[in-house]
């Protein structure tokens, strides 16, 4: 049994076989039904469009069942550390959740967004981490604290299908937000590129560097593959040269816990650093990309979202393909 986690817990081969996969799902080339009679969990304790949905079509389009639970919501409360007299709202510890789980269930997916309070704990992710360690069936990371890696592999298969699977010079470029987000699209995207063996230009604002272990993985990465990872502050020269534009917000590790003063330390940021149409011509003739949900004209303008270099929402498609390839090898 593998969970899927994150992608660097696979070598380039295994990750390279899920895209390969993947267009064959693309293509209408696979017509087997890997999860016929079978179930699989799928535990949201964040809201979402395009994770949701693309896995429910995915189970049902590979023959099997997808059961939705949002704790909280249409089931208990859960509480994930360990030892803690459970005398507050939280009515079941996740230690009997995802046991009971394993024994109904094929898979369990599952999504938990950092709450952005204390680094030192959310960058171990322990609700993921917890749910891998008592599950007795494959969990896949539907994004955690630190982690989408089911997007970035829809990433790396949109990149490769714009440049016909050739490494590139890429941009990730942070984005002024209203509110600090999460890493974990960054991070992943980062460590899939590094793994892909693409030249990657990380720009960001002083004090929005990444987590450490995840650039040394990414510097590893990119070592074994041929690729390079570079860091910049400067948020016009990064745009020159690179075939791949990927924006992204993401909150800073020193203001975790003391999101208002966050928000204040970034408030003369947002204009120098939306992506725009003047932006993308020093580019060489780039590709738009965005995980989506995207705030328009905040995150990026209108004109490039709307362009026809924008593949934001091939992108979104092609997590339907990258989902039930990662769904056909982890419980196939
Ligand atoms: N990109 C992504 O994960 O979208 P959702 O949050 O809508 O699932």
């Amino acid at each position: 049994m593998k969970h899927f986690l994150t992608t660097s817990d696979f070598t380039q081969s295994d990750l390279s076989l899920i895209l390969e996969k993947a267009t064959a799902f693309k293509k209408g080339n696979i017509a087997d039904k890997p999860l016929q009679g079978k179930s699989i969990a799928l535990v949201f304790f964040n809201p979402s469009l395009r994770t949701r949905v693309s896995m429910q079509v995915a189970i049902y389009e590979l023959g099997g069942n997808a059961i939705t639970l949002e704790p909280g919501g249409n089931s208990w409360t859960l509480e994930h550390r360990e030892g803690v007299v459970m005398d507050t709202d939280r009515t079941e510890h996740l230690k009997e959740f995802v046991r009971v789980l394993s024994r109904y269930v094929s898979a369990i997916g599952v999504r938990t967004f950092a709450k952005l309070q204390i680094w030192d704990e959310e960058r171990q992710d322990p609700i993921l981490r917890s749910f891998a360690k008592y599950s007795s069936v494959p969990v896949i990371n539907l994004e955690s604290a630190m982690f989408h890696p089911c997007q970035a592999m829809a990433d790396m298969l949109t990149i490769n299908e714009n440049y016909n699977r050739q490494p590139q010079k890429i941009l990730l470029t942070w984005a002024w937000h209203p509110k600090a987000l999460p890493m974990a699209v960054p991070n992943s995207f980062l460590l899939a590129g590094a793994a892909f063996g693409h030249d990657i230009r990380v720009a960001f604002p002083n004090g929005y560097e990444l987590d450490e272990n995840i650039l040394e993985t990414a510097e590893k990465l990119a070592a074994e593959s041929g690729g390079r990872v570079e860091f910049t502050s400067d948020n016009i020269s990064c745009y020159e040269g690179v075939n791949v534009v990927y924006a992204k917000s993401w909150g800073s590790k020193n203001f975790y816990g003391n999101l208002d003063a966050e928000a204040e330390y970034r408030k003369n940021l947002r204009d120098q650093w939306r992506v725009d149409s003047a932006k993308m011509a020093i580019t060489n003739n780039a590709i738009f990309m965005h995980c989506l949900p995207v705030r328009r004209n905040v995150v990026v303008t209108d004109e490039v979202l709307d362009s026809p270099r924008s593949v934001i929402i091939d992108e979104a498609e092609n997590r339907l393909h990258v989902q039930k390839a990662i769904l056909s090898e982890v419980c196939g």
